[in-house]
């Protein structure tokens, strides 16, 4: 018999009830759901509003449940609407009366909005955790290979020579963004709730400022309405967690590439990766495709959820059911993905010596021979022009610039002289861009102690100093 039977004559039909049961779903908030409980009953025994008999007997009884679905000797019965009612139907089989008197001044309305909240700032938590750890890797991996030259490119065509290390750290910053993302869905996950009721309130003398305090909660949420219907906070996450996905994405994306025979610039562990079926020879980037992937579910739950909520009048609909399975999918896959994503990184084989073969090719140095020509006089556009021409040149004689003879780059200008071969090397090309933020190894050296402080930073859980 459902908790709320008194005023049906009929029991509920066995499809319908299965239909709308969420208990598969929210069971993973058992210990929130036991929490919030508790928190509920200490402060109804503090305002006098039930005995401090009953309080002390629910949340001994509350706390048992708790160790019994720790230890999986709890039994899930799946008439069960979800898991609010299967904890309370528990408690008072175990407990008796005093167990009844648990939900006074309380609604699922709040008591869900409750767990949820107090569920994403774990979600969010761990997520962070799992940024920071990703980020530490590819510090490490920057750090390693400090001093390795590879093509930058723009439009996937040569472009510069680059810092490998610049380039992971490009990879640290999204990701610093993306802390920042989740620490502000945790704020904004970070509010009180519970006392709202079922939407308006109610006449018992609940101390709200109490549950806030024994639950954690930096603030109590001033409108009951709004506190049984707001799940912006999910849309936070959600969307913290699809930009986070997408800059994995674009990491992966750039892996795939790099395991490539093409571009042969990194080899990924055995441990991370695959084989084929049917061609013995292969070894697939398997786990970095899957992230890439698994990005559009992420998307898909932050589009599903906002489509969710657009239609919803106050306060609480049962609509609001459903916003749970796809921000805890969203939260375990970017999980997974950071997981699997700092392994390939951790564990992969870097080749330098091809990355700064290829960065040999494809003119990388033009932009500085123009420069060159510009120092001696030469207005820029003018400079780009007999450059353009310079690789012209080289392109049907099939060399690079820096196959060429002092004659031949004179016969293009005769601002040119000796030394204009010499800033042709990659290596050089790379570390003459000493700007704040530029690819030379002394801002490189730079960007790395200033990554080590802001993840130094971050890496203090959200509540602490
Ligand atoms: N299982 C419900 C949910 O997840 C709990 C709240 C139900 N409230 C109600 N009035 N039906 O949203």
């Amino acid at each position: 018999m459902a908790l709320w039977s008194g005023r049906f004559e009929e029991g509920v039909d066995e499809s319908a009830q299965d239909f709308g049961a969420s208990l598969g779903i929210d069971r993973r908030m058992y210990r929130q759901d036991i929490a919030g409980s508790i928190a509920h009953a200490k402060m109804l025994a503090q305002q006098k509003i039930i005995r401090d008999e009953d309080g002390r007997a629910i949340c001994q009884g509350l706390k048992d449940i708790e160790d019994k679905i720790d230890s999986g000797q709890f039994v899930w019965d799946e008439a069960d609407e979800d898991i609010h009612m299967a904890i309370e139907s528990e408690l008072t089989r175990e407990i008796g009366e005093a167990g009844g008197r648990l939900h006074t001044g309380r609604s699922r309305n709040d008591q869900v909005a409750c767990d949820l909240r107090l569920y994403a700032k774990e979600l969010l938590s761990r997520l962070m955790e799992g940024n920071c750890r990703l980020r530490e890797t590819l510090l490490e991996a920057a750090r390693k290979d400090l001093g390795a030259v590879l093509p930058g490119y723009t439009h996937l065509q040569h472009a510069q020579p680059v810092l490998f290390s610049h380039h992971l750290l490009a990879y640290f910053w999204m990701l610093a963004r993306d802390h920042s993302r989740l620490a502000r869905a945790f704020e904004a996950a970070d509010a009180n709730p519970l006392g709202a009721a079922a939407l308006a309130g109610t006449s018992y003398p609940l101390d709200r400022g109490l549950t806030s305090e024994l639950l954690g909660f930096s603030s109590t949420m001033p409108n009951s309405l709004d506190a049984v219907s707001d799940r912006d906070y999910l849309l936070d996450l959600e969307y913290a967690c699809s930009v986070s996905m997408m800059h994995l994405s674009r990491l992966c994306e750039e892996i795939i590439l790099w395991s490539s025979g093409e571009f042969g610039f990194v080899t990924l562990s055995d441990g991370f990766s695959t084989g084929s079926s049917i061609m013995p020879q292969k070894k697939n980037p398997d786990f970095a495709e899957l992230t890439r992937g698994k990005t559009g579910r992420v998307v898909g739950s932050l589009v599903g959820l906002l489509v969710t909520m657009k239609g919803l009048p106050l306060a609480y609909n049962k609509d609001l059911q459903e916003c749970k399975e796809g921000a805890f999918d969203a939260a375990d896959t970017l999980l997974g993905c950071m997981s699997c994503v700092e392994g390939m990184v951790r564990t992969w084989k870097t080749h330098p010596q091809r990355m700064l073969e290829q960065a040999r090719k494809g003119f990388g140095a033009a932009t500085d021979v123009a420069d060159y020509l510009v120092k001696k006089g030469l207005p820029f556009r003018r400079a780009h022009e007999v450059v353009g021409e310079l690789v012209l040149y080289c392109e049907r004689k099939g060399v690079e610039l820096g196959e060429l003879s002092l004659e031949e780059f004179r016969g293009f200008s005769p601002l040119f002289e000796q030394d204009v071969t010499k800033g042709l090397d990659p290596v050089g090309v790379a570390n003459a861009r000493t700007t704040y933020g530029g690819t030379a190894l002394s801002s490189v050296k730079l960007q790395l102690q200033e990554a080590r402080q802001v993840l130094a930073r971050d890496a203090v859980p959200p509540g602490r100093p």
